[in-house]
């Protein structure tokens, strides 16, 4: 067993359905034991310590532990497309991202990409992510190989479209039956792998593949992604191929789509009806802020998707989302809901740490094994130690309580800031080794050894 030792704060209820002031759980010199990767014990170092004397402690002091990130909506293939700003969507896809993503055509190219991906993800401190693949099976292989190997939570699938697109990214709904049939068997559920149905959208992706689709997901234990009401010139082109359907919902719907297995990406221009049936059907949603921004895609209704219950959780859109953080994502949505002045929902800190771990976990239903660092969870967790002098470690060193340290995290934290990353007990990631600054607070110096 290995007694963590550490200022720690998670969100273990929902803020959105309980008052957010008292979720936030706080150890401000807390001990977790973790035996072959669970949590088994949580409280005051002293008092875990003073129980288990004998146990390895591993002193994670200065900064603060957090539940690792989940990352709801994050394209494997297009890191490198990172940064291509002034189109909105239907442009962005053609000048920027689908060029790139045809290069995964080649084994090698798409091998090289999946580490920078993996990388870019567990560095920012995302240790569960759902990720929207590669449309070649091959580059599938490469990245499922690659996420194996790296200890990662992946949920991931072969992206599928049948028109629309560039020739080479096309496939047939036959093709994709088979296609994803074998990337399920080779892949789904093996160690911490699970396998998405993931049709890029419904512009792309006729009748019969949607139907491909639904049969695919009847492996149980898959999931279900694609995009939605992300842009309004997508909105009504979907509308002009799908004459039969009233809302976007319907196209995905009609086939069977719509699940608690669902998670569906920006749905920024949703209809009072769609935000109705997603709530039945507890599906959620896969909020992309930066994306939402740099494309101009929109502002977030949040506040509605909150009114008709419908749940909520961090994507960040890699590559038309601006990188891995989802700090970056919580301080871009809280700004979001800002610019929308009354109609915005009033984000808090805690909001935010529930919508980059808790929310995530549910919306992949993982909640019983990640998303926050109660007892009996897999200890996924990532440690922000700012660095010495950075301008996040002059103001934690203000920070008045733990609510307003959280505040500055989200305010400044970046990948730079992530020291230790964990899954299932497992240190994935190490921002380097080295003494600790001298004391000075709770939430970015270390203590006096007791
Ligand atoms: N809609 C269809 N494909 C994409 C994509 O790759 N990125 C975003 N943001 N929206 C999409
Ligand atoms: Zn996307």
């Amino acid at each position: 067993m290995t007694l963590y030792r550490a200022t720690m704060m998670d969100v273990p209820g929902d803020p959105f359905a309980e008052e957010p002031a008292g979720l936030l759980a706080v150890e401000s010199d807390g001990g977790l034991l973790v035996r072959d990767g669970v949590i088994v014990e949580r409280g005051a170092y002293a008092d875990v310590r003073g129980s288990h004397p004998g146990e390895e402690v591993t002193d994670l002091r200065g900064g603060v532990l957090l539940p690792g990130f989940v990352d709801t909506h994050v394209h494997f293939p297009q890191i490198r497309a990172i940064g291509g700003l002034g189109m909105p969507l239907l442009d962005w896809l053609h000048r920027c991202a689908l060029p790139e993503e045809a290069r995964l055509a080649d084994r090698s190219y798409a091998e090289a990409v999946a580490g920078e991906f993996l990388h870019g993800l567990v560095s920012s401190g995302t240790t569960t992510a759902l990720v929207f693949g590669s449309h070649f099976a091959e580059a599938m292989d490469a990245l499922f190989d690659a996420a194996a190997a790296s200890g990662l939570r992946i949920t991931a699938g072969q992206v599928s479209s049948d028109r629309v697109l560039p020739a080479l990214l096309l496939t047939t709904a036959e093709h994709a039956r088979d296609e994803g049939r074998a990337l399920i068997e080779r892949w789904h559920g093996k160690g911490r792998l699970r396998y998405a149905v993931t049709p890029r959208f419904s512009l792309s992706a006729s009748e019969p593949l949607l139907d491909v689709c639904e049969e695919l997901l009847q492996t149980p234990g898959t999931w279900f992604t694609t995009h939605i009401n992300e842009n309004t010139a997508e909105v009504d082109q979907v509308a002009t191929y799908f004459p039969a359907r009233t809302h976007y919902l319907d196209t995905y719907q009609h086939h069977n789509l719509i699940t608690d297995r669902s998670v569906l990406a920006h749905n920024v221009h949703a209809t009072d009806h769609e935000l109705e049936v997603m709530a039945e059907a507890l599906a959620w949603a896969a909020h992309c802020p930066t994306s939402n921004a740099a494309l101009g895609s929109g502002l977030f209704p949040l506040r509605r998707h909150v009114k008709y219950g419908v749940g909520v959780a961090l994507g960040s859109d890699v590559g038309a989302g601006t990188g891995f953080s989802l700090l970056k994502e919580g301080l871009q949505a809280y700004f979001a809901q800002q610019l929308l002045g009354p109609a915005g929902y009033p984000l808090t800190p805690v909001h935010l740490l529930y919508l980059a771990t808790g929310a995530g976990a549910r919306a992949l239903g993982l909640a019983d094994q990640v998303g926050d660092l109660g007892v009996g969870k897999q200890f996924d967790a990532a440690w922000l130690r700012p660095q010495p002098r950075s301008t996040l470690d002059v103001v934690l060193g203000h920070a008045t309580d733990a609510n307003d340290a959280l505040a500055k995290i989200f305010a400044l934290g970046t990948p730079a800031d992530v020291a230790g990353v964990w899954v299932g007990g497992q240190q994935l990631h190490s921002a380097g080794e080295g003494p600790m600054p001298s004391p000075c607070s709770p939430y970015s110096r270390p203590q006096e050894a007791a």
